[in-house]
């Protein structure tokens, strides 16, 4: 069912939002990784100067009754063995007052249907409540059980969710 929420790609009309939520949604996961802030008490990300440069990288904010309620850049990635693109769900926010009302899943499948293809979702072991979301969220829109591997990157590990929107829309 859908939420209501409508998704808005960013472009540099929207100057310092992505930037400003980029900073609630990282405090939010320093709970999960050991994340500081900056002396100046912000937290770094270092690929923001991407969005809007570089063709590959997209990002979406979400709105309901015209108020912001989410946040999510993809990046397009070129497979070196030649088999296609696949979109890279780089972060994915939903302001907290927002949570637990069908928002995320419903801007999710905005976001897949706005872009078709081969996906593929990242999520850090101990994150429950995004691997809880994410293998719901994609089993309502495919259909299907979501198809789960995992891997261990710098000492931590990462559960990655993969399917194809484009077969499921
Ligand atoms: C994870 C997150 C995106 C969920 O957003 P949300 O709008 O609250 O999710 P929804 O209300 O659409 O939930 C859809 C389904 O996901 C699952 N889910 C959502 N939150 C969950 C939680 N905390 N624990 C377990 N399952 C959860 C449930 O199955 C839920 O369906 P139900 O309400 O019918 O039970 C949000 O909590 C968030 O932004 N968290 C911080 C950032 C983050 O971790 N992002 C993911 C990075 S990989």
């Amino acid at each position: 069912m859908s939420s209501g929420v409508e998704l808005i790609q960013a472009n540099a009309g929207h100057r310092s939002v992505p930037e400003n939520l980029l900073q609630l949604y990282i405090h939010d996961f320093s709970e999960l990784v050991p994340l500081d802030a900056d002396d100046d008490g912000r937290f770094s990300y270092n690929d923001l100067s991407l969005y809007g440069s570089d063709a590959s990288r997209l990002a979406f904010l979400a709105k309901l009754d015209g108020k912001l309620a989410g946040f999510v850049p993809i990046t397009r990635i070129s497979e070196p063995a030649g088999d296609g693109d696949v979109f890279d769900m780089t972060e994915f926010f939903v302001l907290r007052r927002c949570r637990h009302r069908g928002i995320g899943r419903d801007l999710a499948e905005k976001v897949w249907l706005r872009c078709p293809g081969r996906w593929q979702i990242r999520v850090t072991a101990n994150n429950v409540a995004a691997l809880g979301f994410w293998a719901s969220s994609i089993a309502a829109f495919t259909g299907r059980t979501a198809e789960r591997a995992s891997f261990e990157s710098d000492g931590k590990a990462w559960h990655l969710f993969r399917f194809d929107s484009h077969r499921s829309a």
